[in-house]
Formats: C-alpha cells, structure tokens, sequence
C-alpha cells in the first residue's frame, strides 16, 4: 500500500477549538455520560436530523427511563413510541439491543466501541460516537457530514461511497483524533457537517478549516464531495413491425407487467446495434420475414428512420419495418393480435410514442380515406 501520511494535530486543535466557542452545547443528549441517554440519541440521529429528534428524544426518556424499562417493555410500545420517526428497524433493534446490554453487560453499556459495534443497529461509527460521548473513548466517527467536511477540506474529487474512498477516509479519520479532548472533536466534527459545511449553503466565511481548506482554495466547494456517477444509460433496440393490410394496422396487446403492460403496440423484434451509440439495429431478414409470414404475404417492404424513447432506467430505440401486405390470413385463434383500422389509432389504447409514431407515418391515410367519403 501507499505511504500515507494523514496526521496533522493541528486539525484537531483547531476543530477542538473551534467547537469549544462556537459548537453546540445544549443540546438534550449532551453534558452527560449516561450512555443509555447517549445511545438513545445516536440511535434516533442516524439518517435523522436534529431537529426532528428533539420532541421524540424527551418524551422517548419519559417513557422509558431507563435501559431496564426498554428492556422489559413490549416491543409494541417501543413501535409505538417511535412512530412517526421512520426506518422502524432501528426501533426493533434498539429493543433487542436493550435486552442484549441488559442480558450480557448487566445493564451496562460496554465502553469498548468494537464491543458496542456487535450489538444490533449499532455501526462502526455510532460504536465510536457512544464510546467517545460516554467513556472518552479515542474512536473515530464517519457519516455523510464527515464524508463531506473530509473530501472539501482535503479535496477528496473521487466518490465517498465507492469502497476504496470510504476506506481511507476511515484511516484519515483514526489518524486525525486528538490524543486529548474526543468529545469536543467529535462533536466538533458533528457540528461543522450540520452547521456550517453543509451540502448546498456552505458558510466558508465562518468556518475555522477555511484557511487549510483545499476545494476553498481551489473553488471546488460546489463541486465536492464528488456526486454518484451516474451509470451509462443501457440502451435496448428492436425492430418494430409496421404491418399493413388496405387501412387497416396489426398491433399486439402487450403482457401484463414490463413496459407498456396491457397496452396495444406494434409487434417487436429484438436487434442488435451494429455499433456503439448506433440507434437502427442491424435487420434480420430472415426473423423478420418469419414473423410477417402467418399474417400474410407480402407485398412490399421498407425501414423507415429510428425514433428513440426514453425510459427511466433504458432508451428504447426502435427501428419501424413498414410491410404492405397484399393478402392477409386470418388470425389464429390468438387474442393478443387484432387488426385496427388507420382512423381508430387516435382513440385506442397505444403507448404515446407508438401512438404518435403510428399518426405521423399513417394518419394521412385515415385523411384521405375520410375525404373519399
Ligand atoms: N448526529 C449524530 N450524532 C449527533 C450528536 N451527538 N449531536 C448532533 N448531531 C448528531
């Protein structure tokens, strides 16, 4: 592996002091060591902000003063409780969680954060956040806010969710702790994520890292830390069989579920791209002749130009084979295709883009047969 050299005690120091003038101070679950309280509020401030917590924390306390009256109380009055608080599994967990401290600690939560990290909805950093809250124990925290205060602050430009990034900012973290003062720093940490480095208003002017703050210096605060790459669109193709017999149209009623399910559309052949970002599949004569051949003969054929949709997770784009047919066989005993006259496409059950596709290429049909009339 490579050096890496992450210490810097002035980042702590700074931080440290930092928090001490400008942090939080008051909040329900601080100036205490009760790690039943600390624990508590850990649990309820995953994926939860501050602000949502608070009205639950107290009357979450009133019910259930201690670690034993969690314990001994029905896991229904726990839900009930949290309801309204969402992710109801850390409720469950916290219940079992209770039972496990009380069953296997005597009622006391260890102060070991490996120790805490096995009992159930505690993590590797809300282990270290209870440990250093409760105990002064020297372990490090990360969440999304660490995530961000790092990859600003060291200019961190590839993505914190991928492993290799998470992993070293973990060993950053670890060699970033202060040898004195962990729950300072740690809610120091905290406080800079929820309060002054936040996602879409950061207030650089005030932040105590500004000066040592490399997407600062380099503007890249808007830009970091790095979003989710977003995945190639897949991209499907297929072949779309136009049939025609005088002015009337072949669809097909779609299965069900997928795409346009339970809608008529036109029969689809599966094509594949010739090439990269090509968007008419290569025809297969032969699949297609085959699949024309029970609905009649043909009189004449033509590939017209590609229409691409696109769909949440793919595009579509498809390739329309418009086929006159000269004579047409009944259709087999077989609900999924009918036969739907030209001036009848507006009104029918298609998918938009077929629909549309199926009114510029006929529609003038439909025209010139209403002025026969
Ligand atoms: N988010 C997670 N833990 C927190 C704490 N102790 N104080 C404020 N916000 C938090």
């Amino acid at each position: 592996m490579q050096y890496e050299d992450f210490a810097d005690p002035s980042f702590s120091a700074d931080l440290i002091g930092w928090q001490k003038q400008h942090g939080r101070h008051a909040l329900p679950w601080q100036n205490t060591r009760d790690a039943y309280r600390i624990w508590l509020s850990e649990i309820m401030l995953q994926q939860t902000q501050v602000s949502a917590v608070l009205g639950y924390y107290g009357r979450f306390l009133e019910r259930f003063p201690t670690l034993h009256d969690l314990a001994a109380a029905p896991v229904e009055d726990v839900m009930a409780q949290w309801s309204g608080l969402g992710y109801y599994t850390r409720a469950r967990n916290l219940h079992k969680c209770a039972q496990r401290v009380v069953a296997e600690y005597g009622g006391v939560f260890p102060s070991d954060p490996a120790l805490l990290a096995e009992l159930p909805g505690i993590g590797r950093s809300t282990a270290a956040a209870i440990a250093a809250f409760s105990a002064g124990a020297r372990a490090a925290i990360m969440d999304g806010n660490v995530k961000r205060v790092f990859a600003r602050v060291f200019g961190i430009d590839s993505y914190p969710g991928e492993r290799k990034t998470e992993e070293a900012m973990w060993r950053r973290a670890e060699a970033l702790l202060p040898q004195e003062g962990i729950e300072s720093y740690t809610q120091g940490l905290m406080d800079m994520g929820a309060t002054l480095c936040t996602r879409s208003s950061p207030d650089c002017t005030r932040c105590p890292m500004q000066p040592r703050c490399v997407a600062f210096a380099t503007n890249r605060v808007k830009d970091l830390p790095v979003r989710k790459p977003k995945k190639a669109t897949p991209e499907k193709h297929a072949l779309l069989l136009l049939m025609v017999h005088r002015d009337q149209v072949l669809l097909e009623q779609r299965p069900a579920s997928g795409i346009w399910g339970g809608l008529l559309s036109l029969p689809e052949l599966y094509g594949h791209a010739a090439a990269e970002g090509d968007t008419a599949p290569e025809i297969d004569q032969l699949a297609a002749a085959q699949a024309v051949q029970q609905f009649g003969t043909v009189e004449s054929q033509e590939q017209l130009l590609p229409v691409t949709h696109v769909f949440t997770h793919y595009k579509l784009h498809m390739t329309p084979l418009l086929i006159t047919l000269a004579g047409r066989a009944p259709l087999a005993a077989n609900e999924r295709y009918q036969w739907l006259s030209v001036d009848r496409i507006a009104a029918a059950a298609l998918p938009a883009p077929i629909k549309k596709l199926l009114l510029d290429l006929l529609g003038h049909r439909a025209e010139a047969q209403a002025r026969m009339f």
